[in-house]
């Protein structure tokens, strides 16, 4: 079949503003949109400018805006997409080229709340190993599904109206390791996130719960993380 696209096109070296051009390739119903936008590059237009890898919804490289919606290109099936295809950059974020944004912003919140095991030595024997029962593995289990596509942040109207919001993504990883037994840096991770810049700036919009590809309960989490900076609940 053929498939009708409308690509967001903008070169900063040689275009004022971004702009889209139509294209139309062959492909089979059950070809992702990625196959599409691959079809454009090597058979109309190599100068198209977008980020993938897996192709297989793991690496969270590919996420963009299609039909008004932050999808994996490589996730959404074209049978499933109303044409002409508007194809888009995530939002929020600077574009460097066509589909490329500046991920900068984004991984400077993600880097902000210490997404790593903290431990504690003078509280913990270092030679024995931390047992963790499954019950405590669960608490923490959605949002280690996680890929870092930032589908969440650059839905989040709050995200882009204030640039100092740390964002979804990096509350959901906060999350992942404040809730975890074996973690000894939640205080801290709590204190960043009750600034001016943390958790507190969700107004639960839900957006990101809603764009999350891996199906991550998002504002739940952003809750628990609230919660948590509140009541000092840990
Ligand atoms: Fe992507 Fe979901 Fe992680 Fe946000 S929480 S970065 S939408 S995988
Ligand atoms: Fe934004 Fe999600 Fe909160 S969309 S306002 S971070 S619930
Ligand atoms: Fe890796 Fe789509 S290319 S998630």
């Amino acid at each position: 079949m053929d498939v009708q696209l409308s690509v967001l096109k903008y070169n900063p070296e040689t275009d004022k503003e971004p702009h889209f051009e139509d294209f139309t390739v062959e492909a089979d119903p059950m070809e992702r949109l990625l196959d599409c936008l691959h079809k454009i590059k090597w058979q109309h237009d190599s100068g198209l400018a977008l980020r993938r890898s897996c192709a297989h919804g793991i690496c969270g490289s590919d996420a963009m805006v299609i039909n008004g919606v932050n999808m994996l290109a490589c996730k959404v099936l074209v049978k499933d997409l109303k044409q002409p295809i508007r194809v888009e950059p995530i939002r929020g974020l600077p574009v460097l080229r066509d589909l490329i944004v500046d991920m900068e912003p984004f991984f400077a919140g993600y880097l902000a709340v210490k997404p790593w095991l903290i431990t504690d030595d003078r509280q913990h024997d270092p030679e024995r190993e931390r047992i963790q029962s499954p019950e405590e593995r669960e608490r923490f289990d959605d949002t280690t599904k996680c890929i870092l596509c930032a589908a969440c942040t650059t839905s989040c109207p709050i995200f882009w109206a204030d640039k100092e919001y740390v964002g979804p993504a990096a509350i959901v990883n906060a999350h992942r390791f404040i809730f975890d037994s074996r973690d000894d840096g939640g205080a801290e991770r709590l204190e960043i996130l009750s600034s001016r810049s943390g958790v507190f700036k969700c107004r639960t919009a839900f957006n990101c719960t809603a764009a999350c590809p891996r199906g991550i309960k998002v504002t739940q989490a952003i809750q628990e993380v609230k919660r948590a900076a509140l009541f000092d609940s840990l």
